[in-house]
């Protein structure tokens, strides 16, 4: 009698195939073991398939061995490929780990033009003091922007602010692009019942440029209306803002009285500062610098408004916001903000999420 035919070779292929599955490395090395054992042209398939040539006894015996042998190999490839698996998993979560605390890349291009960024920080100053943000149209009328604040056609108020008007037929009430941000104030007083407390900052227009002069800039406007808001809380307000937004915790403020038709009282605002050796610095060194304009606003400006001074009363202030820029930033010629210079914009202009002084954080 031949030996047992198939039997050796059966042994065999077990020690191989057992060996190979642990020594593969990748779930793609296991899955060759695997075609190489099982697939249709793999060598335990073969011997399968030679089975036919046995004696029948021969077939049962060798039959059954064959089966446990796949069995067997299948079992331990498919706990091989789970340890695979789960190795390759946890390379992945190592090397593809990402830091979302991370600050953004240093060498991003964009940056934040200073006068966005410093309407975000003076809209954060306020929002925190309760005041929301109202807009009105860049194109107003001269109603809008003059008669209704208290400034009529014969005053001199009107020429101090050079008007750029838009073509028109008519000789009243022409359409002029706002001088100043103060016909906000009108038309929030006119759709809104008091309390009211809003800022508006946004684009206004004077035909005029030099080094602290350009056609357009921004201001910002404050508006506040109750029934019993005084002088007192208008210094104390305007205080709290400058020295918030300036980042100095003891900056002097100084409150002159002046003239705006709109309020009256009406004062001007200074804050400390130092000219020593042609450098301006803020803080508090003895000198004064004029930052802004305020008052309680003026009863005819309330009664345009439909409200009435004996029952309604409250204060205004508006401020130039590339003022406010070059003076926190440095910031020496009033015309670079408008030049789309990329070099400009790139030393003067802000890392997105930059927040620039403590006293901003939430
Ligand atoms: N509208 C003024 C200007 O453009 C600024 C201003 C001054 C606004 C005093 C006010 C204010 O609301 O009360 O020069």
């Amino acid at each position: 009698m031949t030996p047992a035919p198939m039997a050796d070779e059966i042994g065999t292929l077990k020690t191989f195939f057992l060996s190979a599955i642990a020594s593969a490395t990748t779930e793609a090395e296991l899955e060759a073991v695997r075609v190489s054992a099982l697939g249709k042209k793999g060598s335990i398939t073969a011997l399968t398939r030679a089975l036919g040539t046995l004696s029948p006894e021969e077939r049962k015996t060798r039959g059954a061995e064959l089966n446990t042998l796949k069995n067997d190999i299948l079992a331990v490839l498919d706990k091989q490929k789970k340890i695979l698996s789960a190795a390759a998993m946890q390379e992945r979560l190592v090397n593809e780990r990402l830091d979302v605390t991370l600050p953004i890349r240093p060498e991003a291009e964009g940056r934040v033009h200073p006068t966005p960024q410093t309407i975000e920080e003076i809209v954060t100053i306020f929002a925190s003091m309760g005041f929301a943000v109202a807009k009105g149209p860049d194109i107003e009328t001269e109603y809008y922007n003059f008669e209704a604040l208290n400034i009529p056609s014969s005053h001199p108020a009107r020429d101090m602010q050079a008007t750029f008007f838009l073509p028109s037929a008519e000789k009243t009430n022409q359409t002029v692009l706002r001088t100043q941000t103060s016909p906000v104030q009108i038309r929030t007083m006119l759709h809104k019942k008091p309390p009211i407390r809003i800022i508006a900052p946004g684009r206004t227009y004077r035909c005029d440029y030099d080094q602290t002069h350009t056609p357009m800039f921004h201001q910002v406007e404050g508006l506040v209306i109750d029934e019993k808001t005084n002088m007192g809380h208008l210094k104390g307000c305007v205080m709290d803002f400058l020295r918030a937004f300036f980042g100095i915790d003891d900056l002097p403020v100084r409150f002159r009285p002046s003239y705006f038709p709109f309020t009256e009282p009406s004062a001007e605002v200074d804050i400390g500062c130092s000219r020593a050796g042609g450098e301006l610095k803020l803080g508090n060194y003895g000198d004064w610098l004029e930052i802004m304009g305020c008052g309680m606003v003026h009863p005819n400006v309330l009664k345009n408004c439909g409200l009435d001074p004996e029952k309604h009363q409250g204060f205004a202030f508006g401020m130039g916001i590339e003022r406010l820029a070059m003076l926190k930033y440095g910031i020496p010629d009033l015309r670079t903000f408008f030049d789309a210079d990329m070099r400009w914009l790139r030393h003067y202009g802000f890392m997105p999420f930059d927040i620039p002084n403590p006293a901003l954080r939430g």
